[in-house]
């Protein structure tokens, strides 16, 4: 429905333009051979040609804004450092440009109302014609920014949709390489699947801080991390293994902090996912639990030892 009214009005401005531009050409061949070459000039010729130039540009304003044919600055939203400043400094664009246009359309309707018993010199028509250009040429204008609009949104769900369908495989493709996922099912795999999201970390980056808060933890499906122990020891784990469940479990600040070595990819889990998840599949929350208690056992051990 959207967009057959959109691609009408299209069609139909793109006519009048068209239209318009013959109208104005062949009105002022007209008047010029009349004058140099009859020595009679007509006198609506000009009338004519001017107020299809004036419709002409109004119409032809909406149309080019409909097709994103307009000039812009992009100096300054190229300087921009973020996609989302961007996309705010666009957005300010547009209101401001709906803000001008809807001033257009108010004055516009004003001026038609105040010509009202106005009528043009050589041809005799109503002032009204010519002055309706302005608020039909900035509802056009008004249209055209809404469907860009519109458009831009659904390109932007659409593009959202493809990502997370991207991200979905990315995940079930690493997800195998995690012994604690392999015994599982394929539908709590699935479901386990849509919550994790996929990380790349080069080499010598601190994923998690000691003494952080922490709200969510990582399986790595390649790679390899370096937990550095409170005690000043260190822990290397490879591909399978897990981390950040025992500020999850105990819902205290990371007990270690933890590094890659090299190029790594994690999984993330949010911890309100893992609890989402630990209700319906106990066994795989208890896995967890008794890594993370013979985690602090070991940690604990280690710090007795470093004390004697
Ligand atoms: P968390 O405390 O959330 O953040 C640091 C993580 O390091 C911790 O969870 C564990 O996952 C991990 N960790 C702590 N101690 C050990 C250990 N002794 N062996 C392996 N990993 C550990």
């Amino acid at each position: 429905m959207f967009r057959v009214f959109d691609r009408a009005l299209i069609n139909l401005t793109s006519a009048l333009v068209a239209g318009l531009t013959a109208l104005m050409a062949g009105v002022v061949l007209l008047g010029v051979f009349t004058r140099y070459f009859l020595n009679d000039p007509l006198a609506w010729t000009e009338e004519a040609a001017r107020y299809s130039l004036i419709w002409l540009s109004w119409l032809g304003g909406g149309l080019a804004l409909r097709r994103g044919a307009h000039i812009a600055v992009e100096f300054l939203l190229d300087a921009l450092p973020s996609a989302p400043m961007r996309a705010l400094l666009l957005f300010a664009g547009r209101v401001a440009a709906i803000f001008f246009l809807v001033i257009c359309v108010w004055y516009g309707l004003v001026l038609v109302q105040r010509v009202s018993f106005q009528s043009t010199i050589a041809l005799g028509i109503s002032m009204q014609l010519p002055y309706a250009s302005v608020p039909v040429g900035s509802l056009l204008m008004i249209s055209g920014i809404a469907v860009l609009a519109l458009m831009t949104g659904v390109l932007a769900t659409g593009f959202a949709q493809e990502e997370r369908r991207r991200e979905y495989l990315r995940v079930w493709e690493q997800v195998a390489r995690v012994p604690l996922f392999a015994s599982l099912g394929v539908v709590t795999l699935s479901e386990i699947v849509g919550k994790l999201r996929t990380r790349y970390y080069p080499p010598r980056i601190t994923v998690v801080r000691r003494g952080d808060a922490g709200d969510s933890m990582f399986f790595i499906s390649s790679g390899e991390v370096e937990v550095r122990l409170p005690n000043g020891g260190s822990v290397r784990l490879g591909e399978g293994a897990f981390f950040g469940e025992m500020a999850l479990l105990e819902r205290q600040p990371r007990t270690a902090s933890v590094a890659t070595t090299k190029p790594t990819t994690l999984l993330v889990l949010y911890a309100s996912d893992f609890y989402e998840i630990a209700s319906h599949i106990p066994k795989l929350a208890e896995a967890v639990e008794i890594e993370a208690k013979r985690r602090r056992e070991e940690n604990l051990e280690r710090q007795t030892a470093g004390r004697r």
